[in-house]
């Protein structure tokens, strides 16, 4: 017989409010939230309508979850990771009559089909990871049991997120040139996060500080996760926020107007290569011909140490139709063949330096990435 034990028996439902929601990050509504208790139900802020419209799609069943992260209703690889937490929960509702091996049996089918929802983001399988070894741990003989562990480990990811982002803004703000300018590209924001974000981390510390400093902003073709996400966010805080065209960013660099770049993550393979939104790579390649460092922001939840090189990381192949056109125009002929990879991948070698809640890794190496683990 296998001994089981919670590696975490003092994580108690009870202790939980019925609704726990992302601590709020200036004017923005939180990115996730659970409401109702145990009868309740995931809600998502919709970033698909976003700036235009603050809707919240609330998630049922765990079809809903699968789908909010497919349509990019959540996304950004830390909210992912805590959606899909909340997905399993969902998901294993439905056996909680059932006696533990039902139960489990459920959660793993739960898990399996979640994970196919997208592929690259690194935090989607180790939340689900996270989710089955929590309730296969759990001391107890009945689904209903567990399933009330489990909603309580989700909590607990929403919190750990949020302060695993403030932790990284805590580590990372002194490298944000006082006076000068930082460029990023996508959105690793506070919406791309359960709070603070990760590469926006560092800027809104440094701008809570009072600091002054300019955030220039790739727009991020084709879903313009920059203009649409960050440059609202960060403007909706009240910093200096300047928006260019992708295309525009080495001339940036060339100019000296940004002095730093800070970026996330998707997925850090065990040698620090870094997958993250397409055209972050093109980025990384001109700060390095212009000597300006290039900084990556994640928690430690989004590396794969299971993968020895980035040529591993599985990269989203998305619709040719984002290409063809988007939000309603098309802008090419409407049969044009289009490669989409939505992410690409920065060699460690053009990474100055990863910033994690834990402190930050430098020089990026398989050593220096292997000691943030120990
Ligand atoms: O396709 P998206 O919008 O999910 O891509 C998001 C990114 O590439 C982010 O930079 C990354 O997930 C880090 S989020 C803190």
């Amino acid at each position: 017989m296998t001994t089981i034990s919670d590696p975490n028996p003092t994580v108690r439902l009870e202790d939980f409010p019925a609704d726990v929601a992302a601590p709020a990050v200036g004017q923005l509504p939180p990115t996730i939230a659970w409401r109702g208790g145990e009868r309740g139900l995931l809600e998502l802020l919709d970033q698909t309508l976003l700036p235009g419209k603050s809707a919240i799609r609330s998630c049922r069943t765990k079809e809903d979850v699968w789908q909010g992260i497919r349509d990019l209703a959540v996304r950004g690889a830390p909210a992912i990771g805590v959606a899909a937490a909340y997905g399993v929960v969902i998901g294993a509702r439905a056996a909680i009559e059932q006696a533990r091996e039902g139960f489990l049996k459920n959660l793993d089918d739960v898990g399996n089909y979640l994970r196919t929802s997208r592929p690259t983001a690194v935090n989607l399988g180790w939340a689900v990871d996270r989710m089955t070894r929590v309730a296969r741990d759990a001391a107890s003989p009945d689904g209903a049991s567990i399933w009330r562990r489990l909603l309580a480990e989700a909590h607990v990811m929403l919190r750990e997120d949020a302060a695993a982002c403030r932790k990284i803004g805590e580590h990372g703000a002194a490298i944000i040139p006082d006076g000068g300018g930082v460029l990023t590209h996508c959105n690793a924001g506070a919406l791309a996060t359960v709070a603070y974000g990760t590469a926006t981390a560092p800027m809104y510390v440094a701008h809570e500080q009072g600091r002054k400093f300019r955030v220039f902003v790739d727009e991020t073709r084709p879903l313009l996760q920059g203009s649409r996400l960050t440059a609202f966010e960060l403007a909706a805080a009240g910093m200096d926020v300047v928006l260019q065209c992708d295309s525009a960013a080495a001339s940036l660099l060339r100019s000296g107007a940004a002095q730093a770049v800070i970026v996330g993550a998707d997925r850090i393979a065990a040698n620090g290569d870094v997958a993250n939104k397409i055209g972050t790579y093109s980025v990384a390649l001109a700060a390095h011909r212009h000597s300006v460092p290039f900084y990556v922001a994640a928690p430690r939840s989004t590396f794969d140490l299971t993968l020895p090189s980035g040529d591993a990381i599985p990269i989203e192949e998305r619709a040719a139709d984002e290409v063809r056109g988007g939000f309603g125009a098309l802008t090419a002929p409407a049969q044009i063949a289009c490669r989409n990879p939505a992410f690409d991948v920065t060699p460690a070698e053009l990474v100055t330096a990863i910033i994690t809640e834990v402190g930050i890794v430098k020089p990026v190496s398989r050593e220096s990435v292997a000691r943030i683990f120990d």
